[in-house]
């Protein structure tokens, strides 16, 4: 293995600042696209949400989180003062439901809703109950849906790894409302949330006062924003729509679907290993820029480069390893894993490669496998930073307020070393040294439950 080829491997993965740029211009293009016509590679998902939270909201709400590998159920109390108290259980979704019918996945959500009533709200099945103990639900449904109303919306189709085929093109709302009906359950769904929307609202209502939240955004298993929007720029609603809206605010969260962005790879660049990946994803073809940038994907196409390096440069040579070989085998967390090693000798990586893909290493080896994690790792921060930076030009956020808020949640963001820093690099490039010191960049508290109660609240 000369040094030279590593170096290509590695490169291969980084962005220079034209890049940068042409990346952040292309990402106001295509949303500005989607925010005028429908069908669009990126959809811009009007939310029907049209009110930030004040930190003064108050009640008792459910949640429901589907979004990954597991469905969450939530009781959340709002205290009002922008605190609140959390219930929940949690169970995983197993690879036959993912695939499965929309039937049984929905049926299983009501059943697991049902079981969590009973453990935490035995009241809520006391006979004497009339229609206003209905429970308002809001749904975190993580998954690009066409939105027609705070609680209707079709699924456009699935991503992460699910494939439910019948469910494409239906009322998410109304297939949960369905199986909770059936159930006899007194809950309503009194909002549809993507996991961006549920966010950027916890975000807003945690920080009351402090500062004004203009996105939120996920960096976990998959990615999407959702950012505050004029209403006026919403074309594609009708204007109609946009007058009796704007009746009572100027304004609207956009779910941006920023996973489609790029489709052509036009700005982003496709490696070698971007495009064997693409071909091992049940959505071939879609959501590239997603598939560069989250959680679910970053394993893979580490695994990949290390198939490169030994096949064509020789590591880990004269071993067989069958673990090497299997797609999927590697998550997110080696990444973070390897990029936290500090030690000289690289021990933690040697163990990890061992444990997990059952080879020995050289050190030269672990510190060029440390080198390609790093420019995978990079190279996700720095597509989330450049189109984070489109986003705040094209709203024209300096020019509106002194500080923007930007809440976010995800492993990616939370567990990867040094992330943060990547993104503000790239910020950087795009909106300028001044503006980028401009932007607060903060964990948001539990979007998907939190935020999701207070859509239902608002609903
Ligand atoms: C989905 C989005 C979601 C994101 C983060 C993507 O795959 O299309 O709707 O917000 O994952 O969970």
């Amino acid at each position: 293995m000369t040094k030279f080829s590593v170096d290509e491997l590695v490169n291969s993965f980084s962005l220079d600042n034209v890049q940068l740029k042409r990346i952040a211009d292309l990402f106001i293009k295509e949303a500005e696209s989607g925010l005028e016509n429908d069908g669009q590679p990126m959809t811009m998902i009007p939310t029907y949400v049209t009110a930030i939270p004040s930190g003064n909201e108050k009640g008792t709400l459910l949640a429901v989180d589907l979004g990954g590998t597991n469905f969450r159920v939530c009781s959340v109390n709002l205290n009002g003062d922008g605190t609140f108290g959390i219930v929940q259980s949690r169970v995983a979704i197993s690879n036959e439901l993912m695939v499965g019918t929309s039937n049984a996945l929905f049926g299983f959500l009501a059943q697991q809703v049902k079981k969590f009533l009973k453990q935490h709200h035995e009241d809520h099945f006391a006979e004497d109950k009339g229609p206003e103990h209905v429970l308002k639900l809001g749904f975190t449904f993580s998954f690009p849906v066409n939105q027609t109303a705070i609680n209707r919306g079709t699924l456009i189709r699935w991503t992460k790894g699910f494939d439910v085929k019948d469910a494409v093109g239906k009322d998410v709302c109304q297939l949960l409302q369905e199986q909770l009906d059936k159930l006899k359950l007194k809950v309503h769904v009194a909002a549809l949330v993507n996991d961006t929307v549920g966010t950027l609202m916890s975000r807003a209502y945690c920080s009351p006062g402090k500062q004004e939240t203009q996105m939120g955004v996920i960096l976990g298993t998959g990615t999407n924003c959702a950012y505050v929007e004029n209403l006026n720029a919403v074309t594609k609603i009708g204007a109609e729509t946009v007058l009796k809206l704007s009746e009572s605010s100027p304004m609207m969260i956009i779910n941006t679907e920023w996973g489609s962005f790029d489709k052509g790879c036009l700005t982003i660049g496709q490696t070698l290993f971007d495009s064997i990946l693409d071909s091992e994803t049940l959505n071939k073809g879609y959501h590239m820029f997603e598939k560069h940038v989250s959680g679910m994907f970053l394993g893979e196409l580490l695994r990949l480069a290390l198939v490169e390096l030994h096949t064509k440069c020789d590591f880990f040579a004269s071993q067989h390893s069958d673990a090497l070989f299997k797609p999927w085998k590697l998550d997110t967390s080696a990444l973070s894993f390897i990029e936290a090693d500090t030690s000289t000798d690289l021990d933690e990586t040697e163990k990890f490669l061992l444990a997990s893909l059952h080879l020995t290493s050289t050190l030269a080896e672990r510190k060029s496998i440390k080198l390609v994690v790093d420019a995978i790792g990079k190279r996700s921060a720095h597509l989330a930073g450049a189109v984070i930076g489109a986003l705040l030009l094209h709203t024209q956020s300096f020019e509106k307020m002194p500080q923007v808020d930007v809440g976010v949640d995800g492993s990616v963001f939370k567990f990867y070393p040094g992330y943060e820093k990547y993104i503000r690099e790239s910020l950087r490039v795009v909106v300028g040294e001044q503006n980028e010191k401009r932007v607060a960049i903060g964990l948001a508290e539990d979007g998907s439950g939190v935020g999701a109660a207070l859509c239902a609240l608002v609903a």
